[in-house]
Order: structure tokens, then C-alpha cells, then sequence
């Protein structure tokens, strides 16, 4: 895929014009991130901004035992490395490659020009922080108020609302995150979201399948109703 092409698939330069598209390709340099191999530490200074064209990245936080705090799971078409572009603080947080990730990154020089002559951008990059912050705010209301099984199933339902096709049956979620990989997100053990889903499972909730979770509408119907 040409770098234009994969530009267009991200949710803040949709609105671009073909001619800016183009503009900005060109000064995007590409990156193939192994994976399980660090795209950006935190703490370090930071002067780029990334894109995602294939792959999902994680961002994590790490405890002093070496605990993993999973604060989102990006994928195609989103984007990470803003805060320290715009704040000029070290990065916030450690970006991680899950599978193999096609990068496009954008300098702070290349940024702000781009900015300047292109503010629907900015106000695309605000909408998108905002979201964050809303679900950075839901997780730590959950975290106070949420017993883990809660956690647990409210993960699950985000999972189906954002990745699920709708099935006989349900949403199925093609490629769920691991179970520790649950657990990061939701500041809990791989053994406690373990017994949650064989749980979920055994009530003909959801059903397990490799990587597939369907995730069955009685389940969004009962969340729904809790709500
Ligand atoms: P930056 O601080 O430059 O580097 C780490 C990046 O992780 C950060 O920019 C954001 O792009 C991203 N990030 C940090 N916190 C969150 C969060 N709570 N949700 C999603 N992305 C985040």
C-alpha cells in the first residue's frame, strides 16, 4: 500500500484533500516495528508522531515488578505519539508492536507545518483525545467502583461494540486480545480473567474459539440492562 492510501485509512486525515494527502506522504518516513519490539519509551524525549497502516501496537505502563498496565490496544487506522509533540514532556507512556506493525512517522517539524495550514487536523486530533480521556475516566470509575467480574465484562462488550461482526448469534471478535493482555487492561491477573470467561462460557454468555470470541447478544442484552 502506497503511504497516500494508507494516510487516507487514518481517522484524523480523512477529511483531507488529495493534494494535502500527497503533501504529507511525502514527508512521512515509513517503520516496520517487529513484534513485541518497543516503538516508543517512556520517559524518553519524543519528536515524532506515528500512524498505523498494518498491525496493532499496545500502550503500556509498567509496574516496578515488572506488571504490565495495558491503557489501550491501537490498531489500524489510529495513531500515537501526539502528547509529546504537543507538550514537549518525555513520552507518557511505552508504545509496544503486538504483531507486526507498518508505521508511517511524521516529525515535529513536518507536524506543525502540517497543522498550521490544515487546523480541521487539530480539531480531528482533540475529538480523538477527548474520546481517550472519557475512557481513560470510565477505566479508573470502573477500577473504584467495579468488582473484577464487572471489569471483566464490560472489557468484553467494548471488545464486541469496537471489533465484532454481527453473526447469527452475536458479535464475533476475529482477533480478542490475550488473556494477559485482559488483564493489563483492566488492572487485574491472567488467572482471574481466566475464571471469568470459562464463567461467561459455561453460562452460554459468550463462546471461545482460538483468537474468536463471540460474544452473544443475550450477553449485550444483560450489560445493556445493568447499565
Ligand atoms: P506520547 O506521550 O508522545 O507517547 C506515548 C503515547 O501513548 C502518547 O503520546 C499517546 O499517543 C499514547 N497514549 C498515552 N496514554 C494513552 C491512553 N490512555 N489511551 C490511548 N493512547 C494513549
Amino acid at each position: 500500500m502506497d503511504n497516500v492510501a494508507l494516510l487516507r485509512q487514518v481517522s484524523i486525515f480523512q477529511e483531507l484533500p488529495e493534494a494535502v494527502l500527497a503533501d504529507l506522504a511525502g514527508r512521512c518516513r515509513p517503520k516496520i516495528a517487529d513484534a513485541g519490539s518497543v516503538i516508543v519509551s517512556q520517559e524518553e524525549p519524543g519528536d515524532a508522531l506515528f500512524v498505523i497502516g498494518q498491525g496493532r501496537v499496545k500502550v503500556v505502563l509498567y509496574g516496578e515488578t515488572g506488571r504490565e498496565i495495558i491503557l489501550s490496544i491501537l490498531q489500524v487506522g489510529d495513531f500515537f505519539g501526539e502528547m509529546s509533540l504537543l507538550d514537549r514532556q518525555p513520552r507518557s507512556a511505552n508504545v509496544v508492536a503486538i504483531d507486526e506493525a507498518h508505521l508511517l512517522s511524521l516529525d515535529r517539524e513536518a507536524f506543525q507545518t502540517h497543522l498550521t495550514a490544515n487546523p480541521s487536523t487539530g480539531l480531528a486530533i482533540l475529538a480523538e483525545m477527548s474520546r481517550r480521556l472519557r475512557h481513560a475516566d470510565e477505566v479508573i470509575g470502573n477500577l473504584a467502583l467495579l468488582d473484577v467480574y464487572a471489569r471483566v465484562a464490560r472489557a468484553i462488550r467494548d471488545l464486541a461494540q469496537k471489533q465484532g461482526e454481527p453473526i447469527e448469534g452475536g458479535l464475533l471478535v476475529r482477533e480478542r486480545p490475550t488473556q494477559q493482555e485482559m488483564a493489563g487492561l483492566i488492572g487485574t491477573s491472567r488467572e482471574t480473567v481466566s475464571r471469568a470467561l470459562n464463567d461467561f462460557t459455561r453460562r452460554g454468555l459468550i463462546e471461545m474459539n482460538g483468537k474468536q470470541i463471540l460474544v452473544r447478544w443475550g450477553f449485550l442484552r444483560n450489560m445493556d440492562e445493568a447499565a
